[in-house]
């Protein structure tokens, strides 16, 4: 087992305080080969380049990777995940959960149990759910991830909480991919609305930044690794912005703020004309 895992279950139950400092990671599709390619874009390459701009340019106490690690759910390619974030950040906690390329029991086969997942750190409660419907594209909590969600949030009124899961829990503009929202998400708001301790919920699977609200609630997905979707498009689009990733700060009083950083201009190999993926 990795030590990095040991290690964010240690964690789960402790209270850093102070801020924390969080880099969320997404959709890094990493294949069981080095260097396969989705849509023409080498993802370990892009993966190599966002891990090096992370190193570069931030401070990570926490690092989040919001599903779709594999390409093709294999053990193999979960065990080059953490292989590669250790070499970068070997002594940064990580959090992950699955999206609807992972498959669950190969990422507990590398030594990451992806459903184990509460963080209480800096005074905030972060909660990492399972939104994926095996061998389907679209997302669905299910009534065990909304009650473990409610439990949490019901135990904790005061602690200001965070979110993370891998599909978008409401429509983002773009028809092909809004087929695959969350399709409990009234149940998810239902006990967001009703525990106002929610601060943010995150997400990636659409491959492009987006931000709204509800409530007091940021509602917000992070750019993947590799391929980028364009935005608003109702057509599958590639766009040909740059790989990239999402910081926040969350605070001791309940507040966080929150960047989308990309890597620099930088010519890859992408399929352009892709149809879908
Ligand atoms: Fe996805």
């Amino acid at each position: 087992m990795s030590s990095k895992v040991a290690r964010i279950g240690e964690k789960a139950r402790t209270t850093v305080m102070g801020e924390l400092n969080v880099v969320q990671i997404t959709d890094c599709h990493l294949g069981s080969q080095p260097n396969e390619r989705l849509l023409g874009l080498n993802t370990d390459q892009s993966l190599h380049d966002v891990l090096s701009a992370i190193q570069r340019d931030e401070k990570a106490d926490l690092i989040v990777t919001t599903g779709d690690i594999s390409n093709d759910g294999g053990p193999i390619s979960y065990a080059r995940f953490l292989k590669i974030i250790d070499d970068y950040f070997p002594e940064t906690p990580l959090a992950w959960l699955p999206g609807n390329h992972d498959d669950p029991a190969n990422m507990i086969a590398v030594g990451c149990h992806p459903v184990e997942r509460n963080y209480h750190a800096s005074g905030w409660n972060f909660i990492f759910l399972d939104s994926r419907i095996p061998g389907e594209e679209g997302g669905r909590l299910g009534a065990d991830e909304l009650a473990r969600l409610e439990r949490e949030l019901s135990n904790q009124p005061k602690v200001p909480a965070a979110i993370f899961l891998h599909h978008q829990p409401l429509p983002v503009g773009s028809a092909w991919v809004d087929q695959y929202v969350v399709d409990d998400a009234e149940d998810l708001f239902a006990i967001t609305d009703a525990h106002p301790q929610v601060k943010l919920i995150s997400w990636g699977h659409i491959h492009q930044e987006f931000s709204a609200r509800r409530n007091d609630v940021a509602l917000i997905a992070t750019p993947s690794t590799c391929v980028q979707f364009l935005p608003k498009s109702d057509e599958f689009k590639v766009d040909k912005t740059m790989p990239g990733y999402r910081t926040y700060r969350f605070c001791e009083d309940g507040t966080f703020n929150t960047r989308v950083s990309r890597i620099a201009e930088k010519t890859y190999s992408i399929d352009m004309a892709a149809t879908g993926y």
